[in-house]
């Protein structure tokens, strides 16, 4: 099917009040009409998501963030010129509009305009704005491709596939409070390159403040997933394990490695990090997957966010 076609049957669906999963820049969605409290309340269903953990309402153009914001005010605009449409989410005070069920009854609203043409066209054409969380079952790894969204979620509605994601994991969040801007999720928009355009607002820790939703466990494999660390590659079985490897250094040993950059760059482990743990996830040769850890500045706290929460469980079990 012509992508045009797919997208013009997806803001049917969209309109109908059924569920699309479509591609952003950060990894796919599954949306719904945010102002349709019933079509949203199937996300929740079919994720098994609880309802306590709120929507990110995607947007095409700023007319939406006028109708869906209380009063935004000039920093909103100031962010919004920098760094959309991109991979940020920003929490702001909701109006009426927005259904309860979409921001779990909190009086805030999280929203972003994604870098991704067809997500842009698919909201323009549903002529409305769509909720979407990442299009994975709760707690599960986030989907990079379309085949990662029908492994996890095989009953959705329409599927709209725009190959591989660019960015490979999930929007920056922040919020705003009188003084500046809170991190509520790391991101690939780094709070530095925020810092150049509003102030950063130190006043709380931010370990504080997560957003709801921010589980201590997250983005979890089926098998045992671990960073790896001295004491970890010194007790597994290595022909038996998957290494996704940033540097190299750590590859002897292993027979099953996806070497995640070719040149040290970390934007490149955000883009390859959940394929790679799709991929191992789903071969049978392997048990455990490890995978290297980096410092943690710049986007390297994005990745080590993703690769703490993927290995909680197993870490402790
Ligand atoms: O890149 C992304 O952000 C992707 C794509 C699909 O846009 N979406 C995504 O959604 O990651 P999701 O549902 O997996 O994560 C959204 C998180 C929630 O878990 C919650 O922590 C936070 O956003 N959030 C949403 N609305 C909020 C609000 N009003 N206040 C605080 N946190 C909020
Ligand atoms: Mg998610």
């Amino acid at each position: 099917m012509q992508i045009k076609d797919s997208i013009q049957i997806g803001a049917k669906y969209i309109q109908e009040g059924k569920l699309v999963a479509f591609p952003t820049e950060t990894v796919y969605g599954l949306g719904a009409d945010a102002l349709n409290p019933f079509a949203v309340a199937k996300i929740f269903e079919l994720k098994e998501r609880p309802t306590f953990d709120p929507l990110i309402v995607h947007i095409a153009n700023l007319n939406d963030l006028q109708r869906l914001v209380l009063q935004p005010d000039d920093r909103i605009y100031k962010l919004a010129e920098r760094f959309w449409p991109g991979p940020l989410t920003m929490v702001l005070p909701k109006s009426t509009l927005v259904p309860d069920i979409v921001t779990s009854g909190l009086p805030t609203v999280g929203i972003r305009m994604p870098a991704n043409q067809i997500a842009l066209d698919l909201i323009s054409a549903s002529k409305c704005p769509i909720a979407a969380p990442s299009a994975n079952k709760f707690g599960r790894i986030s989907p990079t491709t379309a085949q990662h969204v029908r492994k996890q979620l095989p009953n959705v509605d329409h599927i709209i596939d725009g190959g591989k994601t660019t960015v490979g994991i999930e929007s920056t969040i922040i919020r705003l409070t009188n003084s500046g801007f809170q991190m509520l999720r790391s991101g690939v928009i780094t709070q530095e390159e925020l810092e150049a355009v509003i102030p950063f607002d130190k006043s709380r820790k931010t370990e504080e403040m997560v957003a709801p939703g921010m589980l201590k466990s997250h983005y979890s494999p089926k098998k045992r997933m671990l960073i790896a660390s001295k004491n970890t590659l010194l007790n597994i079985n290595k022909s038996k394990a998957g290494l996704i490897s940033f540097t190299g250094e750590l590859d002897e040993g292993f027979t099953n490695i996806i070497r995640v950059s070719t040149q040290n760059d970390l934007r490149d482990y955000a883009v390859q990090l959940f394929e790679a743990m799709h991929t191992f996830e789903d071969d049978n040769q392997i048990e455990t997957i490890i995978a290297e850890e980096v410092s943690e500045t710049g986007i390297g706290k994005a990745i080590m966010d993703r690769l703490r929460k993927a290995e909680y469980s197993w870490r402790k079990g």
